[in-house]
């Protein structure tokens, strides 16, 4: 019986070990890495957007970075995207992680990256 305390004890530290790892998993913000023009930003345009804003119908063309970039500016990307939620119009519609994305670009300066 010189061990029966150890022997109660090493349940108790492993169950301790797991219950602290099933701790740690955080989900990683988007906003914590860097967003990229290219990679992140054009793609949600190209499939999204500019089959209305561009050519010239529509205010704003965005086929480019300059059209994006200065609603980025003004301030009217992060409004009609984030703040209204209006665009694109219904029922047309972009995911959470897509305006997320936008956002998270938008604070990020717009950088064309
Ligand atoms: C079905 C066509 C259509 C689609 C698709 C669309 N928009 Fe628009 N958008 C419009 C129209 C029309 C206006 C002008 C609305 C008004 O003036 O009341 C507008 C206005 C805007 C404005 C304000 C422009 C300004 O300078 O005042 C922004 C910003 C904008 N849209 C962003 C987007 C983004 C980003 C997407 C893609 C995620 C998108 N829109 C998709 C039709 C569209």
């Amino acid at each position: 019986m010189k061990y029966f305390w150890t022997l109660l004890i090493i349940p108790f530290i492993l169950f301790s070990c797991t219950y602290e790892k099933a701790e740690v998993p955080q989900k990683e913000d988007v906003c914590d890495s860097i967003i990229s023009y290219s990679e992140d930003i054009r793609p949600i345009l190209d499939n999204n957007c500019i089959g209305c804003h561009s050519g010239g119908f529509t205010p704003g063309d965005y086929s480019d970075y300059a059209g994006i970039k200065s609603k980025v500016d003004n301030g009217t990307l992060k409004l009609h995207i984030v703040t209204l939620r209006d665009m694109p119009p219904p029922p047309e519609t972009i995911t959470d992680d897509q305006r997320k994305i936008i956002k998270c670009w938008v604070e990020q300066g717009g950088p064309n990256n």
